[in-house]
């Protein structure tokens, strides 16, 4: 599966999810949470779980779905009206720690069992900072539950919890805390050896700044981004997708090293390379490959 692009599209739209299935996105998060509002969210679960059943066919596509958090007394309803052949995901907001992935997977066994699909069919992806007792339990992932299939991080909800008035500083970049979840995120995701996935960049009419921002998502380790419009999925597709400048290069890398393998450090154009600089070339080489 791949996750270099999610597409958050509201569950209470049927415009937007038909817009959302042409952009080419590596999966669709259809949300249930905060962008549906409470009053419409029943009619949405209800209406959702028609549209898994009309995308269970071949699609290019992965079909997540984002539940109400555990402790909002709507998760069990959710996940009772999505599972179902079709859907290949949740993304669970407000996780509070590894813990709460081996509950939901307790949830998603027995579903998927009165559903009639495959065991363990159905991946999570943790929304990994949005509560100030995440942020201790960052460490808690790994080892990976087997449904784990990546970490991303929310500002927002952190911010209100926190209490901070804006999680920006004023040059615009994410101030300490939220640099910190950011980090975190990364390391927790690594840890279990899964991939992170950034935070979306809510300025949706910005592609130049998204794709800085991508570029530097990708150049700290992030494997992709979640984006909330379809104008940003091409933008993200294109700075997560090694240049060609990068893919020579790691070519050139992986090169050397095969034709000597007695050797642990490799000069090349000047410059020092080792073990590390060539784990990290067939990462990009592997990158390169999924785009
Ligand atoms: N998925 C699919 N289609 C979308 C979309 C999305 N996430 N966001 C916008 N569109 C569609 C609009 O419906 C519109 O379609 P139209 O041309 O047929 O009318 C088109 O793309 C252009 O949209 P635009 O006018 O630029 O934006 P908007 O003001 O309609 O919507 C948002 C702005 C933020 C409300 C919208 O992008 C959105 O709903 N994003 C997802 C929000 C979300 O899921 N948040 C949860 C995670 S934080
Ligand atoms: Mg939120």
């Amino acid at each position: 599966m791949k996750f270099c692009s999610l597409l958050f599209v509201p569950a209470d739209s049927e415009k937007k999810f038909a817009k959302a299935r042409e952009t080419g996105a590596d999966g669709l998060i259809l949300d249930l949470e905060d962008s549906v509002a409470p009053p419409v969210k029943a009619a949405a679960r209800a209406t959702l779980g028609g549209w898994i059943d009309a995308s269970s066919g071949p699609r290019g596509w992965g079909f997540w779905v984002r539940i109400n958090p555990f402790d909002s007394g709507l998760a069990m309803d959710d996940l009772a009206a999505v599972v179902r052949p079709g859907l290949d995901g949740i993304l669970l907001p407000k996780s509070n720690g590894g813990q709460d992935v081996v509950r939901l997977g307790h949830c998603l066994d027995a579903l998927e069992a009165r559903a009639g699909m495959a065991p363990g069919h159905v991946k999570i992806i943790v929304v990994a900072t949005e509560t100030a007792p995440a942020m201790f339990a960052l460490g808690s992932y790994a080892p990976a539950h087997p449904r784990l299939a990546a970490l991303t991080w929310g500002a927002e909800d952190l911010a209100a919890v926190v209490g901070s008035t804006s999680n920006k500083d004023e040059s615009g970049d994410w101030s300490a805390p939220y640099q910190l979840a950011r980090s975190l995120c990364l390391m927790g995701a690594s840890a279990a050896g899964v991939p992170a996935l950034d935070t979306l960049y809510a300025d949706f009419r910005d592609d130049d700044g998204l794709v800085r921002s991508c570029r530097q998502s990708r150049r700290d380790g992030f494997a992709g981004r979640l984006a909330i419009h379809p104008a940003q999925v091409a933008g993200i597709k294109r700075a997560f997708t090694p240049s060609p400048e990068d893919v020579a290069l790691a070519h050139k890398v992986v090169a050397a090293f095969e034709a000597n393998p007695g050797l642990g450090t490799i000069g090349i154009d000047g410059k020092m390379y080792d073990i590390p600089h060539l784990k990290l070339a067939r990462r990009t080489l592997a990158a390169a490959t999924e785009g």
